[in-house]
């Protein structure tokens, strides 16, 4: 290891070495390469790169993407340490998205929990193995709203809703983090995509978005001040264009939105190649042009392009960047490095025993199958489940699929992954089971189908189908799956279907004519024992839909909260109403709302009780309900709290999620749930972009899922 006295760095210390640093040594730290100019990368998310560099300049610059493992990041480290003139380390930054070397369920699954506890865990222990395998930095989580399930990317968000978006995003910051990301086993979080990645129109990905300034606030940005507030490193900036600007040479984005108005102090990040993308979208004339706007909107590391490399010195010594402006970006990058530790020991956390000992260990795989089992949601069921029958079909060749991790499994243990066919012979004991692996509607699968007490039909999407770049514009079942599963129900009422995947279906006929549905997601590394767990009844389904799952593709985007609208119709009747707001070929609402998911048992509410009708700004009211179990099975109820403010400045959504809180409950065990409701509840962006509450009537509901009816009224006066 290099020349230099290694230790914690004091702020004085900081801007001495800045001090000491040429301008090139400057520029240097504020670019990242993937590993593909080391001749090691395994994943590269964007077009691999050719920029005119020296051998040397690749060993100067400050951060490197998609780098793994002890053994060969301390090597990797040694060199650079070596070779930076003032020894400054680099920092390993990698997409640790549901998990390192054990994959958890993928984040649209993690939403489904509404448990923060489970999602901080599984932050945790994905740090805890990353950590170990020599990385620094996180590209997670993914803060991006998503209401349109032709965007794959919707598999690495927490669905539609921004309070759930908001809660999951800061569960995870704080679970990569814990209280410093200098502590062993931690990493920095990097939050993403600023801003509103997931509005791209027509829910292809890297497009633009049209969105107004009202729904950027209320709904996308929340979950990434939540981030910040959780105290998250990093930011990334997203490829979208907002107001016709690309995000990443926005100024009113990054620099008045993120830094001033939510006080983020990391460093910001751009996606891969962004700040090159600025000129093909027609926003910047050439790689000089793409560079300034990007310093100048407030981004501190380009990631994957060479438009820092080659014109940042240059853009500084002709006036156009100031020297303060990337003073303050380099300071930005060494105070993170410093924080990391990495100036008392390079190597951090890197440790090959730590590897043998953490990845895939017993905890961590027994945490992937909690998880899973957490996180499925059970959709329909007519009593198939749990399984009780003596002989049972599984047909779909998915039974059988390894390719159940999600898209961002990378670096994950593939040998590990149990699947689904291991996972219900190994824990399915009582029943006797036939696997068919494969989708034909043959003459082998139905007379299976006919012979079997029941049938578990396996469809849905393996990995391969969401993630990045993984948009389509048909989110319905492929057509050979529509016609085995018509096939099967034909010879067997008593069909089940198991669902995977990284977006909601449409799936109307599944839920007409199957005797079960459970979305089982892309649920990890020992997911599908979690989800065997469910079948057998050793652990019941728990999980609520975090994004609407639609009657067709054409409904999106689609959210609860919608509008009223100025010719609304009335959801309850089924034909279509000429001149009112509906479509000639389908409902409105979804077939399956947010916030919907059955378990073994039911549960009954009370109506709404309030402490009182009404309060002022300062005050507060308490809405309670009793919740019942009214079945023979202890059981896990989410209690959800909506609230419709009935008249605004601007218009108001339907409703909106204010809270939530997940029982247990014993067989006819009953529980009072309380929420206090304060006027900060109420508070939004009205005529004037003013964030405040706005006097008058409000409907508050708590139930059980995003259509509940039980409902009170109050004031707010
Ligand atoms: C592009 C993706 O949009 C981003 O989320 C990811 O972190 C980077 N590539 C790095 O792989």
């Amino acid at each position: 290891m290099a020349e230099r006295n290694y230790k914690y760095m004091t702020e004085k210390e900081l801007r001495e070495l800045l001090d000491d640093m040429t301008l090139t040594e400057k520029a240097e730290q504020l670019v990242q390469l993937n590993g593909d100019f080391y001749g090691s990368s395994e994943e590269l998310t964007g077009p691999a790169a050719e920029f005119n560099l020296t051998e040397e300049q690749t060993y100067r610059v400050g951060s490197i993407l998609s780098e793994h493992g002890a053994a060969h990041l301390k090597q990797m480290q040694d060199k650079f340490i070596s070779v930076q003139p003032h020894h400054i380390p680099a920092m390993f930054m990698a997409d640790v998205i549901h998990g390192y070397k054990t994959s958890f369920p993928v984040p649209i699954a993690l939403g489904a929990s509404f448990d923060t506890e489970l999602v901080k865990k599984t932050a945790e222990i994905s740090a805890k193995e990353a950590a170990a395998a020599g990385i620094h930095v996180t590209f997670s989580p993914m803060a991006d709203l998503s209401r349109d399930a032709r965007w794959g990317r919707c598999m690495e968000s927490f669905g539609e809703d921004p309070v759930l978006n908001s809660h999951m995003t800061a569960a995870m910051v704080k679970g990569f983090q814990g209280e410093n990301c200098g502590e062993k086993g931690k990493v920095a979080s990097c939050f993403k995509h600023f801003a509103a990645y997931g509005a791209v129109q027509a829910g292809r990905d890297y497009n633009v978005t049209e969105l107004s300034e009202h729904t950027l606030y209320e709904d996308y940005l929340p979950a990434y001040k939540a981030a910040v507030d959780a105290g998250a490193e990093m930011a990334m900036t997203a490829f979208n264009t907002i107001d016709r600007v690309p995000c990443t040479v926005s100024k009113k984005l990054l620099t008045n939105i993120l830094r001033e108005e939510m006080g983020f102090e990391g460093v910001i990040i751009s996606d891969y190649n962004a700040i090159g993308e600025a000129i093909i979208h027609s926003a910047a004339e050439d790689g000089r042009d793409a560079a300034k706007k990007a310093m100048n909107a407030g981004v501190d590391i380009d990631m994957m392009s060479d438009c820092y490399i080659h014109n940042l010195e240059e853009l500084v010594k002709s006036g156009a960047v100031s020297e303060n402006v990337l003073d303050e970006a380099v300071m930005r990058v060494l105070r993170l490095k410093n924080k990391l530790g990495l100036f008392e020991d390079p190597y951090k956390d890197a440790s090959e025993e730590d590897e043998k000992r953490y990845l895939c260990c017993d905890e961590h795989m027994e945490l992937s199958r909690k998880a899973a089992a957490e996180c499925a949601v059970m959709l329909k069921n007519n009593g198939i489940f749990p399984l009780r029958a003596k002989k049972a079909v599984v047909i779909g060749s998915l039974c059988e699929s390894r390719e159940i991790l999600g898209f961002w499994s990378f670096f994950a243990d593939k040998s590990r992954t149990v699947t689904l066919r291991d996972a219900l012979t190994q824990v399915c004991t009582d029943t006797e089971f036939e696997f068919i692996p494969s989708d034909a509607a043959d003459e082998k699968a139905l007379a299976a189908a006919k012979n079997a007490d029941a049938v578990l039909l396996v469809l849905g999407e393996d990995q391969t189908f969401t993630g990045e770049a993984r948009s389509c514009t048909d989110v319905s079942l492929p057509d050979a799956q529509k016609k085995l599963f018509e096939a099967v129900v034909s010879e067997n009422k008593n069909t089940a279907v198991l669902l995977f995947g990284g977006r909601p279906l449409a799936i109307p006929e599944l839920a007409e004519n199957a005797a079960g549905i459970l979305e089982m997601w892309l649920p990890g590394t020992a997911g599908c024992l979690g989800i065997a767990d469910i079948i057998s009844g050793n652990a019941s389904p728990c999980g609520r839909l975090p994004m609407s799952f639609p009657y067709c593709t054409g409904q999106y985007p689609i959210s609860y909260s919608a509008f009223n609208t100025g010719r609304p119709k009335d959801n309850s009747v089924k034909e279509y109403i000429p001149f009112l707001s509906n479509y000639m070929d389908a409902p409105n609402i979804p077939l399956y709302p947010f916030g919907y998911g059955l378990t073994y048992t039911t549960f009954e509410y009370s109506p709404v009780t309030l402490s009182g009708n009404e309060f002022t700004e300062n005050g507060s009211i308490t809405a309670s309900v009793t919740v019942k179990n009214t079945g023979d099975r202890s059981g896990t109820e989410t209690v959800q709290l909506y609230i419709r403010d009935v008249k605004g400045s601007v218009v108001r959504p339907l409703r909106e999620l204010k809270g939530f809180r997940k029982i247990t409950l014993e067989p006819q065990e009953s529980k009072t749930v309380s929420f206090e409701i304060t006027s900060d509840m109420l508070r939004f962006y009205g005529i004037d972009m003013e964030f405040a509450a706005e006097k008058g009537d409000f409907v508050l509901f708590i139930g059980g899922d995003g259509r509940t009816e039980n409902s009170a009224e109050f004031k707010l006066i």
